[in-house]
């Protein structure tokens, strides 16, 4: 099997450093004892742990496996930007990737396309790889539509070049554990999404995301098409994150 992806994006969990570091222990241990190296790991901690993360990251078996990915970053590095945390700071504590137009972002807090594509080209301008985050809100009506123009605003002005770098994550928005009534795609509908998206990005590697558990996360992890799986909820539960990681072997 072709090395595959495990994001793991912690959201706002957990409250504490204590419990972040139970949940990276774990993952270290299941990673000592089982070394295929066939899993590629990005943690996604929330900004507070960050700094901590790096330090455990960068002196623990977990190197071999896993590196940083941020949630979000700042749409400049200039300073007059209450709240926000730049690339070039994110630079600096050793984060690979940053989580781009996840759903949270466009719909509970109102990014548009144009912001996304703004975020899209600070990621890349600091040399950090975006995962991408696309997907319609339902599948009713011409969510093919929805869809191509949701793919054509985020990525826009970007060379064929820049497109490739990013790891797509093909993430409907209902299925995201989170929202009210939400299952997971099966991988025969997610397949079917990929008609629309691949030809969009044809170099840039897919993942699937939306309420990947440890009893679907094999049917995904076990398609060609996609190269990994972004979890949410799940990857905080330690003991079901790690037999997320075994599917991925
Ligand atoms: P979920 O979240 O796995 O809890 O559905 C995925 C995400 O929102 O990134």
């Amino acid at each position: 099997m072709n090395k595959k992806y495990v994001v793991a994006n912690w959201k706002a969990l957990p409250e504490s450093w204590a419990e972040a570091q139970g949940i990276l222990d774990s993952i270290s241990e299941y990673f000592d004892a089982s070394p295929s190296g066939n899993t590629s790991l990005i943690v996604c901690p929330p900004f507070v742990f960050i700094e901590e993360a790096a330090k455990l990251l960068d002196t623990s078996s977990l190197s071999r496996n896993a590196e940083l990915g941020a949630q979000d970053i700042a749409l400049s590095d200039q300073p007059g930007q209450t709240g926000e945390i730049s690339g070039a700071m994110l630079e600096k504590l050793n984060v690979r990737y940053v989580i781009i137009g996840h759903s949270e972002r466009r719909w509970k807090l109102g990014e548009s396309d144009e912001v996304t594509n703004q975020k899209l080209k600070m990621t890349l301008q600091h040399n950090l790889t975006p995962i991408v985050c696309i997907g319609e809100r339902t599948r009713e009506g011409d969510y093919h539509k929805f869809i191509t123009d949701q793919v054509a605003g985020t990525f826009a002005g970007l060379s064929a070049d820049e497109i490739g770098k990013c790891l797509v994550t093909y993430e409907p928005v209902w299925a995201i554990s989170t929202n009210p009534g939400a299952k997971p795609d099966t991988p025969a509908d997610a397949l079917e999404a990929l008609t629309v998206i691949r030809p969009l990005v044809p170099d840039s590697l897919l993942l699937y995301g939306g309420s990947i558990t440890q009893n679907n996360a094999h049917d995904f992890l076990s398609m060609p098409e996609f190269s990994g799986v972004l979890v949410g909820g799940a990857s905080v539960r330690k003991e079901e994150f790690v037999e997320i990681l075994r599917a991925a072997e």
